[in-house]
């Protein structure tokens, strides 16, 4: 008999339902919040709120668009954690309605386990695509986290590198509002990058231990840069902006890359993978696509829909914990650090 898994995802500002049979994705549905825009950053009471607007169409359409009936679900995965408590809770309270109702188990799902778990994500196009080999290192880049994690197995990895302050994409996202980018602000710096000079400006680079990232003081640097070059230029955003996003996402591509070049060296690993949202962004792309060329590694960098939040990664990874029968109990609830409690 066939397995087949409702994965939910409901952890920041995206609703999102997949269906898996046996592994092979049937659907990935995502709603995006554009309710945010207006803030300059994700609010979570309005992010708790949209989740409730959306749960109910997203996991219909996804079940729709898979061609199953709810009745042939055999378990459903949810995103527990980490992120915001009350997006959080709006997909864990769901997946306990449907699978109470539908007498299946539910499986808790950890958000980071899940983007790493994206590389191995099975569609009809995608069947024959390698896959990262074990052990390899991922680099973690999202809104919410910057991390390093080594993977030994689909159920045993280690974060061997974080960021002890904002993440990139935050980096990426408040440097963009101090030039009146909009939210969010990664992809546009990106593309006003194109046009600009990645020398022009030099902002501070971080000095922190082992694997770990800061973004920081680049932050705060790129905002002392701005407010004392507009103190005597008014126009200086304007006339400077795609030489100061090309300088800022040089310096954010290059700190990111020399911890990761330094854990590759050290603990030997030539098998790269990049996972989470600014994994669109070109320069990075193209700055792992430079290390493969030049030091033998292997990269894998999944199609951007399975980067950014999705629930097919939620999806996968309860497939892999159906197959150990890995269920939780009614009891579970979300948690928003990156450790689960106790
Ligand atoms: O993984 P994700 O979709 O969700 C969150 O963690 O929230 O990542 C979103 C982040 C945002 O900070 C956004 O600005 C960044 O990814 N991002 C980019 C690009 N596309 C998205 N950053 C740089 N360049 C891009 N092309």
């Amino acid at each position: 008999m066939s397995t087949v898994i409702l994965g939910i995802e409901s952890s920041c500002d995206d609703t999102s339902a997949a269906v898996m049979r046996d592994g092979l994705l049937l659907s990935n549905v995502i709603a995006a919040q554009s309710v945010h825009e207006a803030y300059g950053g994700v609010v979570p009471e309005l992010a708790s709120r949209a989740h409730q607007q959306n749960i109910v169409p997203v996991v219909s359409e996804a079940i729709r668009r898979a061609g199953i009936e709810r009745s042939e679900l055999s378990a459903i995965a949810f995103t527990r954690g980490p992120g915001l408590l009350g997006s959080l809770l709006v997909g864990v309270s769901f997946a306990k309605g449907l699978a109470a109702s539908l007498r299946i188990p539910m499986i808790e799902v950890n958000h980071l386990h899940a983007h790493v778990l994206a590389h191995f994500i099975r569609t009809e196009e995608n069947t024959d695509a390698p896959r990262p080999r074990f052990p390899f290192l991922c680099l973690l880049v999202s809104g919410g986290n910057s991390q390093i994690i080594r993977v030994d197995s689909p159920f045993d990895m280690e974060i061997i590198g974080r960021t002890i302050d904002d993440a990139a994409g935050e980096a990426f996202d408040k440097c963009a509002k101090v030039m009146g980018l909009g939210y969010p602000g990664g992809p546009v710096v990106n593309r006003l990058a194109a046009e600009g000079n990645p020398a022009a400006f030099s902002f501070a680079r971080p000095n922190v231990a082992a694997y770990d990232y800061s973004f920081s003081g680049l932050k705060t640097s790129f905002l002392y840069t701005i407010r004392d070059r507009l103190a005597v230029e008014p126009d200086f955003v304007e006339r400077r902006k795609a030489d100061l996003c090309a300088s800022l996402q040089a310096c954010i591509v290059e700190v990111l890359m020399r911890k990761l070049r330094k854990a590759a060296h050290d603990l030997r690993i030539a098998e790269v993978a990049l996972a989470g949202g600014v994994s669109a962004n070109s320069a990075l792309r193209d700055a792992l696509l430079d290390h493969a060329a030049e030091l033998g590694w292997t990269v894998h960098i999944p199609p951007l829909r399975f980067t950014t939040d999705n629930a097919a990664m939620v999806a996968v990874t309860g497939h892999y914990k159906y197959q150990r029968r890995d269920f939780c109990g009614m009891d579970v609830q979300p948690y928003a650090r990156v450790q689960p409690p106790g």
